[in-house]
């Protein structure tokens, strides 16, 4: 079947079964044509909040599946490839965050969204990368415990006066591998380019960086930007949308290696297959699912 075709049969299935399609920034482009809204993590949890679709198919990997599972508890969620999984939502288990609490106690715990439903059901907020420093400022502490990313965490700490976020040690390998030598052999190249950086990465690259934010937010500051040349600091999924999106613009992206194997799991040919096949169903735990929401609904409460 060519593209056309996939389009449009999915697009047909998509009104017969009231579905709709959930798009991450990182997936592979083509996704966005069937795609309903395409964002970061925090706009597309809004949209899986607030939809009225009685399906919901998120292209993206798993833990976003199952936080719309836990905000859309009635609807079917699925995703099409059930080995799209997040290697740093795996870094730490409810267990371990047992753990790191007892060696903290009366620290309130913010989790980042890349985390599995039972690390969300044992933390008190959640956040992603769009609202972290407002949800680690809402919570009015002098200690905050963030979970698992040690990056995310460490930027919030640096852009607020007073509070110690003491971190889990976990991190996404694709932003985690980028360093400031990166930057630095770019720039060489690029001397007028604005460097655009995701805050998964290292301290020492958010550091170098023009402007700091989640996917949604690089996408905005660059279209609202008078420069013509940006290097583009996290998945290579952002480059193509940008390249598609601003075409007088120019953007390198930091390095080969930044890309995302599991979010570009997907292809059009999966999304159709989940429609017609319902596949695969995410369900979560009603008890994990109660305390998660409570975390996830905090979040969603607090202005980013
Ligand atoms: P955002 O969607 O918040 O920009 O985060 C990127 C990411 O790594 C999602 O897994
Ligand atoms: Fe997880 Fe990193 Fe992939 Fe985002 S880019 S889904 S944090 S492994």
């Amino acid at each position: 079947m060519d593209k056309r075709e996939l389009i449009e049969k999915i697009n047909k299935l998509k009104k017969e079964k009231n579905a709709i399609v959930l798009a991450h920034t990182y997936q592979n482009l083509e996704i966005d044509e069937v795609a309903d809204f395409s964002g970061d993590s925090l706009y597309l949890s809004r949209q899986a909040a607030n939809t009225d679709a009685d399906i919901i198919v998120f292209a993206g990997v798993y833990f976003m599946a199952e936080t719309a599972k836990i905000l859309s508890p009635d609807k079917t969620v699925l995703l099409p490839n059930l080995s799209a999984g997040c290697a740093m939502a795996d870094k730490i288990n409810a267990q371990q965050l047992r753990e790191f609490k007892a060696k903290h106690p009366d620290v309130p715990v913010v989790c980042y969204v890349n985390s599995t439903a039972e690390v969300k059901a044992e933390s008190d907020v959640c956040c992603t990368s769009a609202n972290a420093i407002n949800v680690v400022k809402s919570l009015n502490a002098k200690e905050v415990l963030f979970v698992p990313d040690q990056h995310l965490g460490a930027y919030a700490e640096s852009q607020l006066d007073g509070v110690k976020v003491i971190t889990y040690p976990g991190y996404c390998p694709v932003h985690h591998a980028i360093s400031p030598v990166d930057i630095t052999e770019k720039k060489k190249l690029y001397p007028c380019a604005k460097v655009m950086v995701h805050p998964e990465c290292p301290a020492e690259v958010t550091k170098m960086a023009d402007f700091v934010g989640s996917t949604t937010a690089i996408i905005k500051a660059v279209k609202e930007s008078d420069a013509k040349e940006f290097i583009i600091v996290t998945e290579k999924g952002v480059v193509e949308r940008l390249e598609r999106d601003c075409p007088d613009k120019k953007f390198v992206l930091i390095n080969e290696k930044a890309v995302c194997d599991t979010m570009k799991l997907l292809h059009l040919q999966d999304i159709l297959n989940a429609l017609e096949n319902n596949c695969y169903e995410i369900n979560v735990d009603a008890q994990i699912a109660k305390k998660a929401l409570k975390s996830i609904d905090r979040m969603i409460s607090i202005n980013a």
